[in-house]
């Protein structure tokens, strides 16, 4: 389709290509342009979006700055209807959605005709991953993906390796809190936490054989801070140079019990592009496991529920798993889904240039309170009926034939490190304190703090410890 054609005819071409499409657009004015940009692009942008930035999400906590996005989206959604707004920003025009039914639309209409490799992911992938799915074009996004689908074990709810990663778990969550709790009492921060994450995320992607090795989380680390920079730092192909060839080993050898070893032998995927997304995937993984924890602790009746079902001592924890979906609804860790439009259109008299940007910002979506009463409260319910809801715009993972192929595997191993923990310990908030009836849209993992103590003898059938929430 090109720009010359004429709007009847590209509507009908979008009416017949999917069941829905864009009727109509709204256009931004250039105060509200700047608005958008201001209160929702360069926070995203400030934070980090490929490794997040502590002073960063300290400041962004500190000024509740995702309920300033929210308020600030309700109101232009009041002032131009719920069609998707067009921010004419320029070099980079942007269609901004505003109602679910354009996001279900548009995820469910990737990667033709909205692409899922926008030009702001090529320049920050890049940095580490060129050749990763997230980032590629149609063709070699088929050959891809099932690298992905088959170590991730996509489609399945228990991952073939799960009672493997429940004991990796186990123990590394029981060296930390033994340790911690020594004196039945003791504190567990984002620090404490993350070291024993990082070494199960080791484990379970690399095999025993990684679990030592800070040194390559370091080396991810480096290059996703420079991936931070996207276009305005250039890559480093030295450092990106001797971490492919680190993990190269480490495919090469495929541990048994690992997820290289459930991967496809295949080299023409560049399996070392592809694994370092999940490298620096599992971090926004740890991020949501301890914000769960924070969530469980500010609710007692759900963790004596989590605590019952950890005592069941089974891979599956079906409301465990809907706690952390819970999380990622409250905090979504991608805040930003973006594309980009694969062919000129026209809608409602506008030219839209091939390569304009689709923005779906997520928290506007989750907690949405003029659509949703409970937007600011933790619900697990809300995910009974499955862990995409596009329909209703909560979109933690994505949706369509993009989805994240780990949509089954995170929920599994943030649930089994949760049971781990709290089967243990008795665990109290201590900072920040989280008001149950109206929860902050942003949240600061790093400054998270937990009290714990010691649980009586049989940890799952425990009430209560020291006046500590159990
Ligand atoms: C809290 C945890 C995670 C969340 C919320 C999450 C969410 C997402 C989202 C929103 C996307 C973007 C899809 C799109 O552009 O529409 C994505 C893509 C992807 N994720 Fe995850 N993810 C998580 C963890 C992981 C982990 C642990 C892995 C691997 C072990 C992983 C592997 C991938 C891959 C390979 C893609 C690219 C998929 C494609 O383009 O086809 N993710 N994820």
């Amino acid at each position: 389709m090109t720009s010359s054609a004429s709007p009847a005819r590209v509507l009908q071409h979008d009416l017949l290509s999917s069941r829905l499409s864009f009727q109509s657009i709204s256009r931004a004015t250039v105060l509200d342009t700047v608005l958008v940009l201001s209160t929702i692009v360069l926070p995203i942008f400030a934070r980090g979006v490929i490794i997040r930035r502590p002073w960063a999400e300290r400041w962004a906590a500190r000024l509740n700055l995702d309920l300033r996005a929210v308020k600030l989206l309700q109101r232009l959604r009041r002032k131009y209807g719920s069609q998707p707004l067009l921010l004419r920003i320029p070099y980079r025009p942007d269609l901004l959605l505003l109602a679910p039914e354009d996001v279900d639309y548009v995820l469910q209409s990737s990667p033709d005709p909205f692409a899922t490799a926008t030009r702001e992911k090529r320049a920050a992938l890049s940095h580490l991953e060129s050749n990763n799915v997230l980032i590629s074009d149609p063709p070699e996004r088929v050959m891809r993906r099932p690298y992905h689908e088959q170590a991730l074990a996509t489609q399945e709810r228990i991952h073939p390796l799960a009672e493997r990663f429940k004991e990796v778990i186990d123990e590394e969550i029981a060296g930390i809190l033994d340790c911690q709790k020594s004196g039945l009492f003791g504190h567990l921060d984002w620090n404490v936490f993350s070291a024993a994450w990082f070494r199960i995320v080791r484990r379970v992607v690399l095999g025993d054989g990684g679990r030592q090795d800070e040194a390559l989380t370091q080396q991810v680390n480096r290059l996703r801070s420079r991936a931070n920079w996207a276009f305005l730092l250039r890559k480093d192909e030295g450092q990106l140079r001797a971490f492919q060839q680190k993990l190269r080993v480490y495919v090469d050898r495929a541990e048994p019990g690992s997820l290289l070893a459930a991967a496809p032998k295949a080299r023409n995927v560049d399996p070392e592009s592809q694994v370092a997304q999940w490298l620096f995937a599992f971090d926004p993984t740890g991020m949501a496991t301890f914000k769960t924890l924070a969530l469980l602790a500010t609710h007692p009746h759900y963790l004596r529920q989590a605590r019952n079902e950890a005592s069941l001592h089974a891979p599956d924890l079906p409301f465990t798993r809907t706690c952390l979906l819970e999380a990622l609804r409250l905090w979504p860790t991608t805040p930003a889904i973006l594309r980009e439009i694969t062919d000129a259109r026209c809608v409602d008299g506008e030219d839209i240039d091939k390569g304009t940007g689709v923005l779906i910002f997520t928290p506007f979506f989750h907690r949405d309170d003029e659509r949703w009463v409970l937007a600011h409260r933790m619900d697990p319910e809300t995910w009974n009926s499955g862990n995409a809801l596009p329909a209703k715009g909560l979109v933690p993972f994505s949706a369509g034939r993009a989805i994240c192929p780990a949509h089954n595997l995170v929920p599994l191993l943030a649930s089994l490190t949760l049971a781990a923990v709290i089967s243990r310990v008795a665990i109290r908030l201590v900072s920040p304190v989280l008001n149950p009836k109206i929860l902050p849209a942003t949240l600061n993992h790093f400054d998270l703090r937990f009290e714990i103590n010691h649980l009586p003898v049989d940890p799952s059938r425990a009430t209560g410890a020291g006046g500590l929430t159990s």
